[in-house]
């Protein structure tokens, strides 16, 4: 994969998914001199309207990826629900980054929980769920509360069922649609915080500073930087972080979700959930870094060279779901906050419709 030569200004990135995180992507690869050709089913998707090209075409649509590899000058992805079958008949005709192995693993959770026994990074206790009758043996082995998740498609909480005690595990394995699942011990954390790195084609690494989350319904509602966090949990964040980023031998920003336990716990930091790419999380680096997360990731899977991720500013990411986005003329007019919006045509309960960025001169280092 290194002998792949870099790509130069004025080539074009090809990026599967349409979404904001792609919308982001193409905008900093613009900033670059690169273009960005987005293919995407959807022809209504974010990301569209500031491409230079556009497919808009099913996953599964061969003539239409073939197009599409034939057009770009390297590949990579915005969302790690595109088919496995898709970047692999992709990565028959251009560079793809990153590569099988980190969408195979993120894409189901079951094959992530894996990873972190293999690689000996502490989860939450777990245990497959296949069928409704593995449901029981699961629950004696997490305990309750639990919270049986689906292994694939699951985000911003969907697609998860909390069992507590009295509660019918049965009707847990209903909600989630009766599919192949793991549950997972409920945590008690004290708070939540992500790590988003870049891994470069040379495997070189490169992380932002430690983001600490706050989500409201399973959604990210706000990421704030500093963490509060001590050094030495912030280092052992980013230790783990970067052996998952090695493991999966991925090139392009990762991002590692991690629960933070109360003090005395064993273990203090355990790995939830990781994303084989862009992250919500990261949003922050926008405003309060040199170099945001979406321009790490360009240059990671170009195979430039890695930008320092210092951050200059404290920042606190606040999303906009909803019609909390109808509050853009006054977050516009606020001093210390730049206005993110998608420009999504339709306000939908739950929908990430934007994001602000509240920045102030950085209070530690
Ligand atoms: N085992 C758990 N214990 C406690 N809270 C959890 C657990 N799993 C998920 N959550 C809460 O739900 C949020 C979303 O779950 P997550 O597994 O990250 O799925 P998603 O793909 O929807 O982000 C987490 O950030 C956390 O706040
Ligand atoms: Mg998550």
């Amino acid at each position: 994969m290194n002998e792949t030569p870099p790509i130069r200004p004025g080539m074009i990135v090809g990026i599967l998914g349409g979404g904001q995180l792609g919308r982001m992507l193409a905008l900093a690869a613009a900033e670059m001199g690169l273009s960005c050709h987005v293919y995407c089913p959807d022809p209504k998707s974010p990301a569209f309207a500031v491409a230079a090209a556009r497919t808009v075409a099913p996953y599964e649509d061969e003539a239409a990826l073939a197009a599409f590899a034939g057009a770009v000058d390297v590949v990579t992805f915005e969302f790690e629900n595109v088919p496995a079958e898709t970047l692999a008949f992709l990565a028959g005709r251009a560079p793809v980054f990153p590569g099988a192995r980190s969408l195979t693993i993120a894409q189901d959770r079951l094959f992530e929980k894996r990873l972190m026994e293999a690689e000996g990074i502490p989860t939450a206790p777990f245990a497959e769920v296949a069928k409704q009758a593995d449901i029981y043996s699961a629950i004696a082995r997490a305990g309750r509360p639990a919270i049986l998740k689906t292994r694939r498609l699951g985000y911003d909480g969907k697609g998860q069922a909390v069992i507590r005690a009295g509660d019918d595990p049965v009707a847990a394995w209903r909600a989630i649609g009766e599919v192949p699942a793991i549950l997972e011990a409920y945590v008690a954390f004290e708070r939540e915080v992500s790590v988003v790195l870049a891994r470069g084609r040379d495997g070189g690494i490169r992380a932002f500073d430690i983001t600490e989350n706050v989500h409201e319904n399973g959604i990210l509602a706000t990421s704030t930087v500093p963490a509060w966090i001590t050094p030495a949990l912030a280092d052992e964040a980013l230790a783990i972080a970067g052996t998952i980023a090695v493991a999966l031998d991925h090139v392009g920003v990762l991002a590692v979700e991690m629960f933070v336990l109360p003090e005395g716990a064993p273990r203090r930091l355990l790995v939830n959930e990781i994303a084989p790419r862009v992250h919500n999380s990261g949003h922050w680096t926008s405003d309060a870094c040199l170099c945001s997360q979406f321009e790490q990731h360009i240059r990671a899977v170009a195979g430039w060279p890695l930008a320092d991720p210092a951050r200059h500013s404290d920042a606190t990411m606040t999303n906009l779901i909803g019609d909390a986005v109808d509050a853009w003329p006054a977050l516009a007019a606020e001093p210390g906050a730049r206005l993110h919006l998608y420009g999504k045509a339709e306000t939908r309960p739950g929908r990430k419709m934007g994001h602000v960025n509240r920045i102030a001169p950085r209070s530690d280092g």
